[in-house]
C-alpha cells in the first residue's frame, strides 16, 4: 500500500549535520562538495505518502473521464493501478519537488505544488503504461503476484490499454502549462522505447556490450526518474530570476534522478539472482530466461569467459540459464554490481549535497540506503 513504510531498517535517527537558512538563493548549486554519508534517516513516504494516498483513485477517475460505454477499456486500463505498487516514482518526484521548493523559498501553499503533483501522477502513469507494453513483449505470466494483464485479457487489449493510459497522461502533462516540463516528460516516452529497442541488440565486444547495457538502463529505468525530477526542479525554480540558478537546479534534480534510477535498476538486476520468486512476485532468473545479460552476468564473464557464447545466443541452448546462474553465483558479479550501484548512490548524494537542508533533502538521501538494502 502507498502508506506502507518503505524501509523499517531506517528507523534510527542520526543527528542533523548542518543548519540551514532556507532562504532562496542562499545556496546556489554551483560546485561539487564531498559526499555526505551522515544524515537523518527519513522515509519519504512519511513525508509525501498522504499526498499520494488519493493518487490511485484520481488516476481511476482520469481514466474513466474519457470513457462512455467502453467498460472493458476502463477495466483493463485500471488493472495495474491497484495500490499494490511501491509508488517509488511519484514519491521521488514529490520529494524532489519539496526539497527544491525549500531550497528556492517556494511557499507551502504555492500552486507550484499542485503542478508538481501532476508531474508525479504522470510519472506513475507513464511507468504503468510501459509495464502494459512490457508484459506483452515479455509474455509475462504474473506481475506483483497477480495474473499479468496480457494473460488476464490479451496482447491487443493490453497494448491498447497502455496507449490509452499514455493518452490520458499526455492530457495531464499539458494541464501543467509549462513548455519545458512538457518537453522533458515527453523525452521519457522516447527513451523508454529506445531502451526497449537497445535490449533487443547485442554487441560482440565486451566493453561495447557494457556501454549498451548502461545506455539501456538509463533509457528504460533512469530516464523517467531523471526527467520527472528535472520537471519538478524546474517548477520549483519558476520564480527565480537567474537562468544560471534555474539551470543548476534542473541539472542537480536530473543528476539525482538519473543516479538513483541507475542504482535502482542495478539492484533490480542483482535481485533477479538473489531474491526468491515469492519475494519478487515474478519468477527468479527472469532476465536470463528472457535472454538478457545484465550487470551480474557481464561482470561474471571475467572469471567465466564461456559465458560470452551463451550471451551471444541469448541463453537459448538447454541448460544455458542454469549454467549462467551458477557462474554468476561463483563469480564476483553480484559484488561488483552492488559496488557499481553504491557508486551511483554516491553520485545521487553529491547531486543534492548543495541543497538547503530540509527533511525532504534527508529523505532523498535516505532513499539511497533503501535502494541498496531493499530485498524486493
Ligand atoms: C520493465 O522491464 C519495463 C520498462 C521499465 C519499460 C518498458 C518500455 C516499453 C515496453 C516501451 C514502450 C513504452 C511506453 C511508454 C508505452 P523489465 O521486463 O526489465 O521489468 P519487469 O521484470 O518488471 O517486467
Ligand atoms: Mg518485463
Amino acid at each position: 500500500m502507498i502508506r506502507r513504510q518503505l524501509f523499517n531498517l531506517l528507523r534510527q535517527e542520526t543527528r542533523l549535520s548542518s543548519t540551514s537558512t532556507g532562504l532562496r538563493g542562499q545556496h546556489p548549486i554551483t560546485k561539487d562538495k564531498p559526499v555526505l554519508h551522515q544524515y537523518p534517516k527519513i522515509d519519504p513516504m512519511t513525508l509525501v505518502g498522504n499526498q499520494l494516498e488519493e493518487m490511485v483513485g484520481e488516476i481511476h477517475q482520469e481514466l474513466e473521464n474519457q470513457l462512455k460505454n467502453d467498460i472493458e477499456l476502463g477495466k483493463v486500463s485500471k488493472y495495474y493501478f491497484d495500490g499494490q505498487g511501491k509508488a517509488i516514482r511519484p514519491a521521488i518526484a514529490m520529494t524532489i519537488g519539496h526539497a527544491f521548493n525549500a531550497h528556492c523559498g517556494v511557499a507551502e501553499n504555492s500552486d507550484i505544488i499542485a503542478k508538481q503533483r501532476k508531474v508525479a501522477i504522470v510519472a506513475e502513469m507513464i511507468h504503468t503504461a510501459s509495464l502494459y507494453h512490457d508484459d506483452v513483449l515479455d509474455r509475462a505470466e504474473t506481475r506483483r503476484g497477480k495474473v499479468a494483464v496480457n494473460r488476464q485479457w490479451d496482447a491487443c487489449k493490453s497494448t491498447l490499454a497502455g496507449d490509452y493510459i499514455l493518452a490520458v497522461a499526455s492530457k495531464i502533462m499539458a494541464q501543467i502549462r509549462h513548455e519545458e516540463v512538457l518537453i522533458v516528460l515527453s523525452q521519457v516516452l522516447a527513451d523508454l522505447v529506445r531502451g526497449e529497442f537497445q535490449q533487443l541488440q547485442n554487441k560482440a565486444d565486451s566493453s561495447e556490450r557494457f556501454q549498451l547495457y548502461l545506455a539501456k538502463t538509463f533509457n528504460k529505468t533512469a530516464s523517467l526518474l531523471a526527467y520527472s525530477a528535472k520537471a519538478n526542479g524546474l517548477l520549483s525554480s519558476s520564480y527565480l530570476k537567474s537562468p544560471e540558478e534555474v539551470k543548476a537546479n534542473a541539472d542537480a534534480a536530473y543528476n539525482y534522478g538519473r543516479s538513483i534510477g541507475i542504482a535502482f535498476q542495478l539492484v533490480d538486476d542483482l535481485l533477479d539472482f538473489e531474491a526468491s520468486s515469492e519475494q519478487l512476485g515474478k519468477p527468479a532468473a527472469a532476465d536470463l530466461k528472457l535472454g538478457l545479460a545484465t550487470a551480474p552476468v557481464l561482470f561474471a564473464t571475467t572469471k567465466f569467459p564461456e559465458l560470452e557464447d551463451m550471451i551471444a545466443r541469448r541463453f537459448n541452448k538447454p541448460g544455458d540459464v542454469e549454467k549462467a546462474f551458477e557462474f554468476v553465483l561463483q563469480s564476483d558479479g553480484l559484488d561488483r554490481t552492488r559496488e557499481l550501484a553504491r557508486e551511483h548512490c554516491d553520485s545521487a548524494l553529491s547531486a543534492i549535497e548543495p541543497l538547503t537542508d530540509s527533511k525532504y533533502k534527508w529523505a532523498l538521501a535516505s532513499l539511497t540506503d533503501y535502494c541498496l538494502n531493499r530485498l524486493k
